[in-house]
Protein backbone atom coordinates (compact mmCIF):
# COMPACT_ATOMS: atom_id res chain seq x y z
CA UNK A 1 0.00 0.00 0.00
CA UNK A 2 0.74 3.67 -0.45
CA UNK A 3 3.00 5.28 -3.28
CA UNK A 4 5.80 2.90 -4.67
CA UNK A 5 8.39 5.26 -7.07
CA UNK A 6 8.63 3.77 -10.24
CA UNK A 7 12.27 3.86 -12.04
CA UNK A 8 11.13 2.06 -15.38
CA UNK A 9 13.50 2.72 -17.94
CA UNK A 10 11.48 2.92 -20.84
CA UNK A 11 7.09 3.24 -21.61
CA UNK A 12 7.75 -0.18 -22.14
CA UNK A 13 9.17 -2.02 -19.59
CA UNK A 14 6.27 0.64 -17.03
CA UNK A 15 3.62 -0.88 -18.86
CA UNK A 16 4.76 -4.27 -18.42
CA UNK A 17 5.28 -3.10 -14.25
CA UNK A 18 1.47 -1.57 -14.44
CA UNK A 19 0.27 -5.21 -15.94
CA UNK A 20 2.10 -7.04 -13.34
CA UNK A 21 0.44 -4.80 -10.44
CA UNK A 22 -1.57 -6.49 -7.91
CA UNK A 23 -1.37 -3.52 -5.05
CA UNK A 24 -5.23 -2.66 -5.43
CA UNK A 25 -6.46 -6.23 -4.59
CA UNK A 26 -10.03 -5.50 -5.36
CA UNK A 27 -9.20 -4.53 -8.57
CA UNK A 28 -6.90 -6.24 -9.86
CA UNK A 29 -9.39 -9.44 -9.38
CA UNK A 30 -12.01 -7.47 -10.69
CA UNK A 31 -10.25 -6.06 -13.65
CA UNK A 32 -10.15 -7.12 -17.44
CA UNK A 33 -6.98 -6.31 -18.02
CA UNK A 34 -4.89 -2.74 -16.87
CA UNK A 35 -5.20 0.12 -19.63
CA UNK A 36 -1.79 2.10 -20.06
CA UNK A 37 -1.73 4.97 -22.11
CA UNK A 38 -1.83 5.73 -25.53
CA UNK A 39 -0.31 8.38 -27.93
CA UNK A 40 2.70 10.07 -29.48
CA UNK A 41 5.65 9.79 -26.89
CA UNK A 42 6.57 12.90 -28.08
CA UNK A 43 3.22 14.64 -27.06
CA UNK A 44 3.29 18.31 -26.11
CA UNK A 45 0.12 17.70 -24.38
CA UNK A 46 -1.15 14.79 -22.11
CA UNK A 47 -5.25 14.56 -21.52
CA UNK A 48 -5.55 12.65 -18.34
CA UNK A 49 -9.04 10.96 -17.44
CA UNK A 50 -10.17 9.19 -14.40
CA UNK A 51 -9.82 5.57 -14.63
CA UNK A 52 -11.37 2.56 -17.21
CA UNK A 53 -14.74 2.13 -17.93
CA UNK A 54 -16.16 -0.77 -18.92
CA UNK A 55 -15.39 -0.19 -22.85
CA UNK A 56 -11.40 0.67 -21.96
CA UNK A 57 -11.37 -2.33 -19.72
CA UNK A 58 -12.26 -4.93 -22.63
CA UNK A 59 -10.23 -3.21 -25.13
CA UNK A 60 -7.15 -2.14 -22.96
CA UNK A 61 -6.98 1.71 -24.22
CA UNK A 62 -8.36 4.31 -23.10
CA UNK A 63 -11.38 6.67 -23.68
CA UNK A 64 -12.30 4.31 -26.71
CA UNK A 65 -16.19 4.56 -25.28
CA UNK A 66 -18.69 7.09 -26.08
CA UNK A 67 -16.89 9.30 -23.56
CA UNK A 68 -13.55 8.58 -25.74
CA UNK A 69 -15.38 9.73 -28.78
CA UNK A 70 -16.24 12.79 -27.71
CA UNK A 71 -13.03 13.33 -26.60
CA UNK A 72 -11.62 12.40 -29.98
CA UNK A 73 -14.04 15.34 -31.50
CA UNK A 74 -12.21 17.66 -28.91
CA UNK A 75 -9.14 16.82 -30.15
CA UNK A 76 -10.00 17.68 -33.69
CA UNK A 77 -11.67 20.54 -32.78
CA UNK A 78 -8.37 21.90 -31.58
CA UNK A 79 -6.83 21.20 -35.06
CA UNK A 80 -4.93 18.16 -33.66
CA UNK A 81 -4.95 14.14 -33.77
CA UNK A 82 -5.65 12.05 -31.24
CA UNK A 83 -2.12 9.91 -32.21
CA UNK A 84 -0.11 13.33 -31.68
CA UNK A 85 -1.33 13.58 -27.84
CA UNK A 86 -0.58 10.93 -25.03
CA UNK A 87 -4.08 10.27 -23.05
CA UNK A 88 -3.60 8.14 -19.92
CA UNK A 89 -5.88 7.92 -16.47
CA UNK A 90 -5.11 8.39 -12.81
CA UNK A 91 -6.20 5.00 -12.59
CA UNK A 92 -5.45 1.90 -14.71
CA UNK A 93 -7.56 -0.61 -13.83
CA UNK A 94 -11.54 -0.15 -13.75
CA UNK A 95 -13.16 0.07 -10.92
CA UNK A 96 -16.14 -2.39 -10.39
CA UNK A 97 -19.28 -0.46 -11.52
CA UNK A 98 -17.21 2.51 -12.30
CA UNK A 99 -17.01 3.65 -8.72
CA UNK A 100 -14.79 6.65 -8.56
CA UNK A 101 -11.16 5.84 -7.08
CA UNK A 102 -10.79 5.86 -3.40
CA UNK A 103 -7.60 7.58 -2.17
CA UNK A 104 -5.49 4.84 -1.96
CA UNK A 105 -6.17 3.38 -5.06
CA UNK A 106 -4.61 6.91 -6.43
CA UNK A 107 -1.68 6.47 -4.08
CA UNK A 108 -1.25 3.17 -5.05
CA UNK A 109 -1.02 4.13 -8.82
CA UNK A 110 0.20 7.31 -8.60
CA UNK A 111 4.07 5.77 -9.02
CA UNK A 112 2.99 4.87 -12.25
CA UNK A 113 1.55 7.76 -13.14
CA UNK A 114 4.65 9.92 -12.35
CA UNK A 115 6.81 7.73 -13.93
CA UNK A 116 4.57 8.22 -17.25
CA UNK A 117 4.58 11.91 -17.33
CA UNK A 118 8.42 11.48 -16.74
CA UNK A 119 9.25 9.46 -19.54
CA UNK A 120 6.63 11.25 -22.18
CA UNK A 121 7.97 14.59 -20.59
CA UNK A 122 4.67 16.64 -21.67
CA UNK A 123 4.36 20.64 -21.82
CA UNK A 124 0.96 20.66 -20.74
CA UNK A 125 -1.73 18.16 -18.79
CA UNK A 126 -5.39 18.91 -19.63
CA UNK A 127 -7.08 17.39 -16.17
CA UNK A 128 -10.24 15.96 -17.63
CA UNK A 129 -13.15 16.06 -14.77
CA UNK A 130 -12.73 16.54 -10.74
CA UNK A 131 -10.99 12.88 -10.30
CA UNK A 132 -8.04 14.05 -12.47
CA UNK A 133 -7.48 17.35 -11.43
CA UNK A 134 -7.99 17.36 -7.66
CA UNK A 135 -5.19 13.65 -7.56
CA UNK A 136 -2.50 15.69 -9.93
CA UNK A 137 -3.53 18.72 -8.27
CA UNK A 138 -3.75 17.09 -4.85
CA UNK A 139 -7.01 19.47 -3.68
CA UNK A 140 -10.28 19.13 -2.98
CA UNK A 141 -11.42 22.55 -5.06
CA UNK A 142 -14.35 21.59 -7.02
CA UNK A 143 -13.93 21.16 -10.92
CA UNK A 144 -16.02 24.35 -11.45
CA UNK A 145 -13.32 26.47 -9.31
CA UNK A 146 -9.94 24.74 -10.70
CA UNK A 147 -10.99 25.21 -14.59
CA UNK A 148 -10.47 29.00 -16.01
CA UNK A 149 -6.82 29.35 -15.16
CA UNK A 150 -3.34 27.85 -15.59
CA UNK A 151 -2.48 25.55 -12.82
CA UNK A 152 1.48 23.56 -12.63
CA UNK A 153 3.03 20.40 -12.11
CA UNK A 154 5.84 19.21 -11.48
CA UNK A 155 7.18 22.65 -14.07
CA UNK A 156 3.84 21.11 -16.66
CA UNK A 157 1.53 23.76 -17.06
CA UNK A 158 -1.96 22.17 -15.87
CA UNK A 159 -5.68 23.11 -17.64
CA UNK A 160 -8.65 21.50 -16.24
CA UNK A 161 -12.13 20.49 -17.65
CA UNK A 162 -15.21 18.96 -17.64
CA UNK A 163 -14.78 15.32 -18.42
CA UNK A 164 -16.58 14.41 -21.65
CA UNK A 165 -18.92 12.24 -19.86
CA UNK A 166 -20.05 14.89 -18.11
CA UNK A 167 -20.33 17.08 -20.92
CA UNK A 168 -22.81 13.74 -22.56
CA UNK A 169 -25.14 14.21 -19.64
CA UNK A 170 -24.84 18.07 -19.53
CA UNK A 171 -24.67 19.33 -23.57
CA UNK A 172 -24.61 23.37 -22.05
CA UNK A 173 -21.32 22.57 -20.08
CA UNK A 174 -19.83 22.05 -23.58
CA UNK A 175 -19.58 26.03 -24.35
CA UNK A 176 -17.43 26.05 -21.11
CA UNK A 177 -15.32 23.43 -22.41
CA UNK A 178 -14.27 25.07 -25.12
CA UNK A 179 -13.51 28.59 -23.64
CA UNK A 180 -10.89 26.00 -21.40
CA UNK A 181 -9.51 24.26 -24.96
CA UNK A 182 -9.24 27.45 -26.46
CA UNK A 183 -7.27 28.83 -23.32
CA UNK A 184 -4.99 25.88 -23.58
CA UNK A 185 -4.65 26.20 -27.41
CA UNK A 186 -3.78 29.75 -26.88
CA UNK A 187 -0.88 28.38 -24.44
CA UNK A 188 0.25 26.10 -26.38
CA UNK A 189 0.60 28.66 -29.88
CA UNK A 190 -2.05 26.38 -31.68
CA UNK A 191 -3.99 28.70 -34.11
CA UNK A 192 -8.03 27.76 -33.82
N1 LIG B 1 -13.35 7.81 -18.59
C1 LIG B 1 -12.11 8.02 -18.13
O1 LIG B 1 -11.90 8.82 -17.23
N2 LIG B 1 -11.11 7.36 -18.70
C2 LIG B 1 -11.28 6.49 -19.71
O2 LIG B 1 -10.30 5.94 -20.18
C3 LIG B 1 -12.59 6.29 -20.17
C4 LIG B 1 -13.60 6.95 -19.60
Amino acid sequence: EGPQKSTAPTLEVLRDEVAACVRCQELATTRTQTVFGVGSRDARLCFMGEAPGADEDRQGEPFVGRAGQLLNKIIQACRMQREEVYILNVLKCRPPGNRNPNPAEAANCSGFLNRQLELIEPEYICCLGAVAAQNLLQTQTPIGRLRGRVHEYRGIKVVCTYHPAYLLRNPSAKKDAWEDMKMLMGLMGVQL
